[in-house]
C-alpha cells in the first residue's frame, strides 16, 4: 500500500452514523490529523454535528471525498452500499484501498462494482466498538495484501480487538461477535430482572448485573484462564453458584447459546448468498 509522500494515508468516511463516527473517532485517536480525514452524510445537521465535535472536513458527495481519499471507509446501510459504490467507482484513483464494515455483504459484491484491481477489506465490527471496546475480524479481498490489513488494522486499533480471518470465516465471527453483544445484554437483562424478582429495584439489580458482567469479562481477559476454571473458582462445594449453574444447565442455556450462534451463522449465510456471496 502506498500512501502519499507527505505523511499519513488521507481516509474518507461515507457515511456518519453509529459506526461512522466510531471509525472516525478511533481514526483521531490513532493519532491521524484532522485534515487527513473527512466524513460525508446526506443529512446536513449530523454533518455540521460531526465537524464541530470531530474539526473534520464533512460533505454530502461521496464522489468528491473518495476522489481525494487513499482510504475510502463505507459506513453506510448494506441496502445503500451498491448506490454508493456506482457513485465513487468511476473517480477511484488506482491503489485506493476501500474498505466496509456492512454487514453480509460479500467482498465479490464490492470486487464486481469497482475498478478492477481494487483493493478492498471487510470488517465485522461490533457495536462496543463506540466505547473502544468492540472486536472487529478483517478479511482481504483478491488485491488487498498485507500492507493493506496492517492499515486497517491502525484504522480500527482505537476501535478494540482486531483479528485476521479468512472471508469465509466471516459467518462464524457475525455469529459469536457480530451479535454476540446481543447475548451478553440478554443475559444482563435476565439477571438484572432475577434481581428485581428477588426484591432489589431495577436500578440497583441494573448497576449490579451490568458491572457483574463487565468484570467477569475483564477477569477472563486479564487472566488468561479458561471459563471452566475461572468458574469452578468461585463454585464451592455445596454452595450458592454450583446450585445456580446446575439450573443453567438443566434449562440448557448452554445448548441455546450455541443453537443461537447457528442460527445467526447461517442467516449470515443466507444474507451474503443473496448479494453473490
Ligand atoms: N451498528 C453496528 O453495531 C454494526 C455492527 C456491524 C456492522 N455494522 C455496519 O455498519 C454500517 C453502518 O451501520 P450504522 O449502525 O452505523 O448505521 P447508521 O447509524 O444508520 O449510519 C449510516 C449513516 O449513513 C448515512 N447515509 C445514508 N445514505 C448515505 C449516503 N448515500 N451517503 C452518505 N451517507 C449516507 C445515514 O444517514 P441517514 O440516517 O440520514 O440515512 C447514517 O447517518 C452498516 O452497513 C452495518 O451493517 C454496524
Amino acid at each position: 500500500m502506498t500512501g502519499p509522500a507527505d505523511g499519513t494515508p488521507r481516509v474518507a468516511v461515507l457515511g456518519g452514523g453509529v459506526m461512522g463516527e466510531a471509525l472516525l473517532s478511533s481514526l483521531l485517536t490513532a493519532g491521524w490529523a484532522t485534515d487527513r480525514v473527512e466524513v460525508t452524510e446526506h443529512a446536513s445537521a449530523r454533518a455540521e454535528e460531526l465537524a464541530d465535535r470531530y474539526g473534520v472536513r464533512t460533505g454530502s458527495s461521496n464522489a468528491q471525498a473518495a476522489e481525494r481519499a487513499d482510504v475510502v471507509l463505507v459506513a453506510v446501510k448494506p441496502n445503500v452500499v451498491g448506490a454508493v459504490l456506482d457513485e465513487v467507482a468511476p473517480v477511484l484513483r488506482a491503489g485506493t484501498l476501500v474498505v466496509s464494515v456492512a454487514a453480509g455483504l460479500p467482498l465479490a459484491f464490492y470486487e464486481g462494482r469497482l475498478p478492477d484491481g481494487t483493493p478492498v477489506v471487510r470488517v465485522m465490527p461490533n457495536t462496543p466498538a463506540v466505547v473502544g471496546k468492540g472486536a472487529s475480524a478483517i478479511a482481504a479481498g483478491r488485491h488487498a495484501d498485507d500492507d493493506h490489513l496492517a492499515l486497517v488494522e491502525r484504522v480500527l486499533a482505537a476501535t478494540g480487538l482486531v483479528v485476521r480471518v479468512a472471508e469465509k470465516d466471516l459467518d462464524a465471527v457475525t455469529a459469536i461477535s457480530g451479535s454476540g453483544p446481543a447475548y451478553a445484554f440478554y443475559l444482563i437483562d435476565a439477571m438484572a430482572e432475577a434481581g428485581v424478582l428477588l426484591g432489589l429495584t431495577r436500578d440497583l439489580a441494573s448497576r449490579l448485573a451490568v458491572a457483574t458482567v463487565e468484570g467477569a469479562a475483564a477477569l477472563a481477559a486479564q487472566s488468561g484462564e479458561h471459563p471452566v476454571v475461572l468458574r469452578e473458582r468461585v463454585s464451592s462445594p455445596g454452595g450458592t453458584t454450583v446450585a445456580a449453574v446446575a439450573e443453567l444447565d438443566a434449562h440448557a442455556v448452554r445448548a441455546g447459546v450455541v443453537a443461537a450462534a447457528r442460527a445467526a451463522a447461517e442467516r449470515s449465510r443466507q444474507l451474503g448468498a443473496q448479494h453473490g456471496g
